[in-house]
């Protein structure tokens, strides 16, 4: 009989070990100046994985998020590892035992973060926090984008699931999509905007509902959400997000940052341009 507790690592792509890459070496950077600083900075993973994954191309193991961030020197403050599935939490307290600084939850992250992790970064307690939001698909809560932007303190690294989007929502035939697929999307971009964004108006073109609406490009939306980032969000410095594409060059997800910080958007674009 099979063992349900039997851990079974996830398979990641090549544009996953990218991502991992750069958000390793934008934490060393940002650990760096912020200890040169004295602030108390934290380190949040709200979709941490288990800790290791396996290479989709050789089978390799592969360190996660959550690891990479504990071989960071000088180390976080604190560490805040969630995970909504209770074997990858089970699976990263091994890689943990001992860590005092560090807090796990077996909890969906869009919860926890506004009542217990944030809170934990407020300006006023000369705290900062580096922030990965990296779902898999649309399960992430605009209302957590929008309170890390707010607080002034978190820099974000955030996936912006296109292909789950495209899939689902974004169809040709906007007839076909259905409700609650919508509906996941607008909780993830905080209103109802992407639907007029994302398709041509004209005069001579129904608008959305009807099956002859023009879908725009991928880059349009990435586009769009930026702004957003900015001008609803609230962060002042966010560069044009990297496209992580597979091997058939479709583009599986945005990585974008985002931070009050003009350097710590100079630090990032000089990464992002070693991987484009
Ligand atoms: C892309 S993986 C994270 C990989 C990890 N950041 C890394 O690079 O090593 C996404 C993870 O999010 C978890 N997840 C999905 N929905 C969640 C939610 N609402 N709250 C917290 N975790 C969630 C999944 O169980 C999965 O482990």
């Amino acid at each position: 009989m099979p063992n349900p507790e039997k851990y079974t690592y996830d398979k990641i792509g090549i544009w996953s070990e990218i991502k991992l890459e750069i958000i390793r070496k934008y934490a060393q950077a940002y650990s760096k100046i912020m200890a040169g600083k004295g602030f108390k900075y934290i380190y949040i993973d709200a979709f941490s994985g288990g800790g290791r994954h396996k290479s989709k191309k050789d089978g390799r193991l592969i360190d996660g998020s959550p690891v990479n961030a504990l071989a960071v020197e000088p180390p976080f403050f604190e560490y805040h590892f969630i995970d909504i599935d209770r074997k990858k939490i089970n699976a990263l307290s091994k890689a943990v035992e001992g860590k005092d600084n560090v807090h796990l939850y077996n909890e969906d992250c869009n919860t926890v973060l506004l009542e217990k992790v944030f809170p934990r970064a407020r300006w006023t307690d000369y705290r900062r926090a580096l922030c990965i939001l990296d779902p898999y698909g649309l399960h992430l809560d605009w209302e957590v984008i929008r309170t890390a932007g707010e607080l002034k303190t978190i820099d974000i690294f955030l996936n912006f699931p296109i292909m789950d989007i495209n899939m689902n929502v974004l169809r040709h035939d906007t007839g076909k999509v259905e409700k609650d697929q919508a509906a996941r999307f607008t909780r993830f971009w905080g209103d109802e905007s992407w639907r007029e964004i994302s398709y041509k108006s004209s005069p001579q073109l129904p608008l959305w509902g009807d099956c002859d609406t023009i879908k725009q490009g991928n880059d349009i939306v990435a586009e769009a959400f930026r702004q957003r980032l900015i001008s609803v969000a609230g962060f002042t410095n966010v560069p044009r997000p990297i496209p992580m594409k597979n091997q058939k060059k479709a583009t599986v997800y945005y990585l974008y940052f985002a931070s009050q910080k003009p350097v710590a958007m100079h630090i990032v674009k000089d990464i992002f341009k070693r991987y484009t």
